[in-house]
């Protein structure tokens, strides 16, 4: 059975009746392909302190990016043209925003919207999976059992009010370029935020599946944006069938592996994540692992492409365990 899906998981689907296994492929020729990122071993910081995050996947209007960190951040940074998601898979660091501080853990999700400045300090091994996209996203379970209101937190004041001796940086990301503001005083602490909240942070541990018994469903929403280009989910281990064979004709997907002990089909390692181009079909492990483990989905409307970085820690992947396509583990051998 294969499933030709329009809209994700919220337009009409259609059932195709066939004799033959789809998703596998003997070879592809050409970079419209089903990858396998291994973004926990992405490059290390160049040991320049001014690096900004490397962005692995790309399209003009969605980013994926990969930020290893072992200093702290010399300046601040704003993007003016995206919002942006920090997924931390590994180490710790204190966020300061214009909103506030955040003390980092494994698995938080932080939404920063766009124009909001912030900097890393206290950083100990921090590596951030990073979502940046034009459209404003928000977070908005699915219902208040997959992810509690009381465990969506706003960020702290401000335990001091900042060093009044140093010159401060403010970097301005606009596209490719970026603007730096100088000042005499720190801009960015405050003493109270008040109104509509803007940065958020959950941790994934806090996230429950949707469960319904024995039967394959779609995974429970955590964000999206106004316009349903880019959706996160959340994708961990729970009691359902295996996820049809499908085609998803208008989002890209990209699963990312958060926590074990369990294995998601060939995916082991924190911190791999696995992107289906729109359109290719697939299938996915079996999400019924007891051991349990933790995951999470982007799907979006742009159409992804892998940067040079990208390149480097991908693998072409085939779609049913999401193991490395036999075709690219030669290659690797060869090699
Ligand atoms: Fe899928």
């Amino acid at each position: 059975m294969d499933l030709y899906t329009r809209n994700g998981f919220a337009g009409p689907a259609t059932v195709l009746i066939r004799q033959q296994y789809t998703p596998n492929f003997t070879r592809v020729q050409g970079d419209y392909a089903p990858y396998r990122l291994e973004a926990w071993r992405s490059d290390p910081e160049p040991g320049d302190p001014r690096a900004l995050p490397v962005t692995i996947l790309r399209s003009p209007t969605v980013r994926v990016d990969v930020w290893q960190r072992a200093q702290d951040t010399p300046f601040a940074v704003k993007d003016v043209y995206h919002d942006q998601i920090f997924y931390v898979l590994d180490g710790h660091a204190r966020l300061e925003t214009d909103f506030g501080v955040l003390d980092l853990q494994p698995m938080d999700m932080v939404r920063i919207p766009r124009s909001v400045a912030l900097r890393l300090a206290d950083v100990r091994a921090l590596h951030l999976i990073i979502l940046a996209t034009t459209e404003p996203l928000d977070i908005n379970p699915q219902n208040q059992a997959v992810l509690s209101p009381a465990h969506v937190e706003t960020p702290r004041g401000y335990d001091t009010p900042g060093w009044l001796t140093a010159e401060y940086e403010l970097v301005i990301r606009h596209g490719e370029h970026t603007t730096s503001y100088f000042y005499d005083y720190d801009p960015l602490p405050i003493i109270q935020a008040s109104g509509a909240p803007v940065v958020q942070r959950f941790n994934l541990a806090n996230v429950h599946p949707m469960i319904v018994e024995g039967v394959s469903s779609p995974p429970a929403r955590l964000m999206d944006g106004p316009a349903i280009d880019t959706m996160i989910f959340y994708l961990g281990a729970r009691d359902s069938g295996r996820p049809p064979v499908h085609h998803n004709a208008d989002y890209d997907e990209i699963g990312v592996y958060a926590k074990g002990p369990g294995v998601l089909g060939a995916i082991a390692v924190p911190g791999t994540a696995v992107w289906v181009p729109k359109g290719v079909i697939h299938q996915g492990p079996e999400e019924n692992v007891p051991e349990g483990y933790i995951a999470w989905l982007i799907e979006t409307r742009s159409h992804l492409e892998l940067t040079d970085a990208g390149r480097r820690i991908a693998q072409l992947a085939e779609t049913n365990q999401f193991a490395v396509h036999p075709t690219a583990a030669q290659t690797d051998a060869a090699s």
